[in-house]
């Protein structure tokens, strides 16, 4: 658990066919990507003829799969927060591919942001603001170095090279997970220069931006929250405060999906 705020605890929670989302809350869904066959295709059942199209497109099995469950998952969740069945919802795509909720719903405030990989996905939530998330597999990173050079900032570069080497890979995946989640949230990935900002990276340091375009005051505007949905899993949700409810800080809860579970999980800590 990195330090600062503590990281949302994710039980285990099945569907209920209504959700609610309080002002000043973001709410996080883990997504196991690989149910099984019969549940994949009730799920496909719910995508548009565009969404089709999409997952066709691509070359293995695995991924397509991994695809449909996450579209179709974040429906599901989506049509319990705004009461209408998933199949009916609509998307709208900005210029950089971040999907929003198509009329009549975009009006409904409700903002949301998907991340997967490997076999998990992240879904946040959040009633107002446009929030960004970002889930990474820790794999192995044998060119970790070289990848920092090119991707981090200079400030990011060099902190990376202060962590001891048994904490390299997990500090690397703090710094890309939160640098992606503030590039999500603002919805233009990798068209902003990634050396125009700066997070913290260490393990156990606050997630937090450290400067943005030179400006400290305006990172400090960002809040971050680190997220561990599962061993060997770590990511970040991004949203600029203030929160549209004028809360001081968001409330992060976080649950792990599971079809078969009680609909009443615990509200976890967070
Ligand atoms: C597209 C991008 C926003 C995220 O890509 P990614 O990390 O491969 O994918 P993630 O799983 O985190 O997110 C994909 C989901 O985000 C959403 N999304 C797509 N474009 C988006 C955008 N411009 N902004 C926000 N969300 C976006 C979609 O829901 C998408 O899901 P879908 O493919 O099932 O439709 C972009 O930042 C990118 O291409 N990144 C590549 C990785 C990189 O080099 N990062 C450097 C970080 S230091």
């Amino acid at each position: 658990m990195t330090a600062g705020d503590p990281a949302p605890a994710w039980p285990r929670r099945g569907l209920p066919t209504a959700l609610d989302l309080p002002a000043g809350e973001i709410q996080i869904w883990a997504i196991p990507l690989d149910p099984p066959a019969e549940r994949v295709a009730a799920l496909a059942r719910t995508l548009t003829p565009d969404e089709e199209a999409r997952a066709a497109r691509f070359r293995f099995d695995v991924h397509r799969r991994r695809y449909v469950v996450g579209r179709g998952v974040l429906r599901e969740l989506l049509g319990a927060y705004l009461r209408v069945p998933p199949a009916a919802l609509r998307f709208d795509y900005r210029k950089r591919g971040k999907p929003d909720l198509a009329a009549p719903w975009r009006g409904s405030g409700l903002a949301f942001n998907l991340s997967n990989s490997e076999d998990l996905a992240l879904a946040g939530f959040v009633a107002g603001g446009d929030l960004g998330v970002d889930v990474e597999f820790l794999k192995e990173m044998p060119d970790l170095a070289e990848i920092a050079t090119r991707f981090f900032s200079a400030a990011e570069v060099a902190a990376l090279a202060g962590v001891p080497a048994e904490r390299k890979k997990e500090a690397f995946f703090n710094c890309w997970t939160r640098k992606e989640a503030y590039l999500k949230a603002v919805g233009v990935g990798l068209a902003a220069p990634l050396d125009s900002f700066a997070v913290t990276l260490a393990p156990g340091e606050a997630p937090r931006m450290l400067t943005l375009q030179g400006d400290r005051e305006r990172a400090a505007g960002w809040f971050f929250r680190h997220l561990e949905p599962r061993p060997q899993y770590l990511g970040a949700v991004a949203i600029e405060r203030p929160m549209p409810a004028g809360s001081a800080e968001p409330r992060v809860v976080a649950w792990t999906y599971e079809p078969g579970a009680s609909l009443d999980a615990s509200t976890p800590a967070g």
